[in-house]
């Protein structure tokens, strides 16, 4: 285990403190707070560190940014405090401090999740329009100058919203090693460059993407452009999701708008990997639409477009659902503005401790058989996802 100031430099830097808690003074005589407690806060679109310092009588506040979190941090271990308890988004971290100034942590699996801490944050972009971003200009997005082509708005609006998603997903990754992502059903890829320029050129992280498509043309456009922007770790391959197994372990898999089935796929995959993080944004999900029965529901399927929307619901939800099944935190979000696609639902799910999923498995299968429906995803997830509902 890291000493207190390299583990206090890698919180810090990570930003992945959720809270923490310093007690017990050294030196009891002295004149000052008696407890410190911290935690992350947005202000003004930077990330700071809340201090909040416990005196006899009084509670004072203090927002420092990260190199002031880390001095202050560190004195405390130096000179005030003997204990500390810090949560981070990945691990509880117990800190003792001996009489000789000898530190020991002890570290224990997350027990808090994080907090939003963007209630005072302004909308903030990742990419902006002025700031020249070579991958867009590729594209077609961004002209030389940095200005955004008018008819692209909504590809750029879309990106934003997608690096947006995926900058949540980060505290989930771990950085220590070279993150491996999958995005299947690339397609021209414009997602996964934004990914790339993301993770590699702002975030500094190392990272190795491959982007899977069943088309050669697709696969050939986009491998030359990942050489011409020099994304040395970018690389593209033609090929079919379901057999795709190129990998044993991949920390990140991606499937935005693969058709129909493809998106199961995809989860398939991902489960099978214990990929932390998971984002998939369904598209044309025509599968169900011929097997759904349901007698109560006859004044609503009996029209043809609501019958088609229900199916597209039942498909989304019995996917989240099996994903909480196979141990995720399953989150269902809005993408982007319905003006500018109706295919507008991510499913974003985090891989988590196992929990009982007695309950789970009991409304899934009753669900089920109301809409007297066998789903494709639990052929495609296998004995894996079987094993479970038995
Ligand atoms: C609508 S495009 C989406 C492209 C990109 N992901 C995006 O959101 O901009 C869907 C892509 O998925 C690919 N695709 C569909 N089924 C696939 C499969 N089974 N294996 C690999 N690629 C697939 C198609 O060839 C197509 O390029």
């Amino acid at each position: 285990m890291q000493n207190v100031s390299e583990l206090v430099e890698k919180i810090i830097n990570e930003e992945s403190i959720i809270y923490a808690i310093f007690s017990s003074l050294r030196n009891k005589s002295e004149k000052t707070f008696n407890k410190v407690t911290v935690k992350k806060v947005i202000i003004k679109n930077e990330v700071k560190h809340q201090f909040e310092y416990f005196y006899d009588k009084k509670v004072e506040h203090k927002n420092l940014d990260k190199d002031e979190t880390k001095a202050e941090i560190n004195k405390y271990f130096q000179t005030y405090f003997k204990q500390a308890l810090i949560n981070t988004v990945d691990s509880d971290y117990h800190i003792l401090i001996s009489k000789k100034g000898i530190a020991k942590i002890s570290k224990k699996q997350a027990s808090r999740k994080p907090v939003d801490t963007s209630h005072n944050r302004k909308k903030k972009y990742i990419l902006n329009e002025g700031e020249r971003t070579p991958f867009l200009i590729e594209l077609g997005i961004m002209t030389e100058q940095g200005k955004i082509v008018n008819s692209k708005y909504d590809k750029f609006k879309q990106i934003n919203r997608y690096l947006e998603l995926v900058s949540d997903c980060i505290p989930y990754l771990n950085k220590d090693k070279t993150i491996r992502i999958i995005d299947f059903g690339c397609g021209k890829a414009y997602l996964t460059f934004a990914l790339y320029d993301y993770l590699v050129l702002k975030m500094g992280y190392n990272v190795e993407i491959v982007g899977l498509d069943l088309k050669e043309n697709v696969i050939k456009f986009c491998s030359d452009l990942a050489k011409k922007l020099s994304f040395d770790d970018l690389r593209f391959e033609q090929g079919d999701i379901k057999g795709f197994n190129q990998f044993t372990d991949v920390d990140m898999v991606i499937s935005l708008h693969a058709c129909n089935t493809a998106t199961d796929d995809a989860l398939a995959k991902a489960v099978s990997w214990g990929a932390k993080v998971i984002l998939a944004v369904p598209c044309c999900q025509h599968e169900l639409l011929k097997k759904i029965k349901n007698d109560v529901m006859i004044p609503m399927m009996k029209y043809g477009i609501i019958k088609e929307k229900l199916s597209t619901l039942l498909t989304d939800a019995l996917r989240a659902n099996v994903l909480e099944i196979m141990d995720y935190r399953t989150q269902v979000l809005e993408f982007i503005d319905m003006e500018h696609t109706p295919k507008n639902v991510m499913i974003r799910a985090f891989l988590e401790e196992p929990q009982n999923i007695d309950k789970l498995v009991k409304q899934y299968k009753e669900f089920k058989n109301q809409w007297q429906i066998s789903p494709y995803i639990e052929e495609a997830f296998g004995n894996k996802l079987t094993d479970k509902l038995d």
